[in-house]
């Protein structure tokens, strides 16, 4: 036995766990990726179909960022959850995922994007806490363009928003998911919510940190009792820039977001850039009293070296009870073997990461090769 089989062989990433009412294989999650293989109108087909089922051997699926509407929508072919065809596409998807794993344990992750959005891909006006302009250019049908300025949400576009949440958690679970992911992370509506650059309200919805945690925790009290808080995750991504949020008070923000979380208990919390050197981690792992998801990050050399096998196992001792990686089940469907059994792992091929369509760089990375 090679020292990385030996570290493979004493791990705890590999032990079955629980999550709420689900029976887990493993303690690995493959993370939301966003790949823009739907069809135009976001209905998932074939391609995802043969993608998740290849990546059944994850502990938990949490399915890429999905739009619970059509104002939602961030980028081309991304998938939605708000028509029949959506619900159907998605149900052949968690059907051929149960098939081949013989468990039901795929969430779906919805994704609004608010002011990351644009008119040519949409078909609307992106709608956003606040009418400041996302400064970074876009994919469109016509290629990139500036994003245009949001319009500023009424008190009635947050009421229909929140229904709109409640409704695609509900035809998830008719799709046949365990569960959804309210995305309050990485820059899209919910996080746009929480920043301070990009919530500029003065009324309930926004002002102080506390009140810019009201909408993403109605959403989640909404989409909780439409289906249930065991049903139900959130994603975080707390001091992280990504999409150009700066959220001001990070510490304010989740102190006041995760005890408001916690009264409504979510089976989980999804923390990204999870980071146990970092007091943030801590004081997480102490506010949360639920399960906790850590999605470390991986810097090249990290992966390169052992797949976040360190540092998954550094986080579930310091607390966390699953480990998700994005990259690394993006380019290995076994992801899990793989690391079980210290054998190396396939490069990404970002030439095919993202705003392309084909069946090439996403359903082609091989499997291990058996001797
Ligand atoms: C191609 C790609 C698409 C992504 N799409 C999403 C998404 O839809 N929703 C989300 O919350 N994060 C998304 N992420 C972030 C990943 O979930 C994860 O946080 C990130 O890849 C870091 O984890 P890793 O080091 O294991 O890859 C995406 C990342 C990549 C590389």
């Amino acid at each position: 036995m090679t020292h990385t089989q030996q570290a493979a062989a004493a791990s705890h990433l590999f032990e079955p766990a629980r999550l709420g009412g689900l029976g887990l294989a493993n303690r690995l999650v493959m993370a939301p990726l966003t790949r823009n293989r739907a069809t135009a109108d976001g209905v998932p087909g074939e391609l995802m179909v043969t993608h998740y089922a290849q990546r059944a051997s994850a502990g938990l699926i949490i399915a890429e960022g999905t739009t619970p509407n059509a104002v939602g929508r961030t980028y081309p072919h991304i998938p939605g959850i708000h028509s029949p065809e959506q619900i159907a596409g998605w149900r052949r998807v968690t059907d051929a995922v149960r098939a081949a794993s013989g468990r039901s344990h795929m969430f779906l992750q919805l994704q609004h994007g608010g002011r990351v959005g644009h008119p040519d891909t949409s078909g609307h006006i992106p709608l956003a806490p606040s009418a400041v302009r996302f400064p970074e250019m876009l994919p469109t049908p016509k290629g990139l363009q500036s994003a245009v300025a949001p319009r500023e949400m009424s008190a009635r576009d947050i009421k229909s928003t929140i229904a709109d949440f409640a409704a695609a958690a509900r035809n998830a679970v008719e799709a046949g998911f365990a569960g959804v992911e309210v995305h309050s992370a990485n820059g899209h509506l919910l996080h746009q919510f929480l920043a301070g650059n990009t919530n500029r309200r003065t009324d309930e919805w926004g002002g102080s940190a506390a009140d810019r945690t009201r909408f993403t925790v109605e959403v989640v009290r909404a989409v909780a009792e439409a289906v249930g808080p065991e049903r139900v995750g959130v994603r975080i991504s707390p001091g992280a820039g990504v999409n150009s949020i700066e959220e001001g008070d990070t510490e304010g923000i989740y102190a006041a977001l995760l005890p408001a979380l916690a009264r409504i208990a979510p089976v989980y919390l999804h923390v990204v850039h999870a980071d146990p050197d970092q007091p943030l981690f801590s004081r997480i792992r102490e506010d949360w009293p639920g399960t906790l998801i850590a999605n470390p990050v991986l810097s090249r050399e990290e992966a390169a070296a052992d797949g976040g096998m360190r540092r998954g196992e550094r986080l579930l001792a310091e607390g966390a009870e699953l480990i998700a990686l994005g990259r690394g089940f993006l380019a290995n469907p076994d992801l899990v073997e793989r690391l079980r059994t210290g054998s190396p792992l396939n490069e990404i091929r970002p030439e095919f990461l993202m705003h392309v369509h084909g069946a090439e760089g996403y359903n082609d990375y091989p499997l291990l090769a058996r001797i």
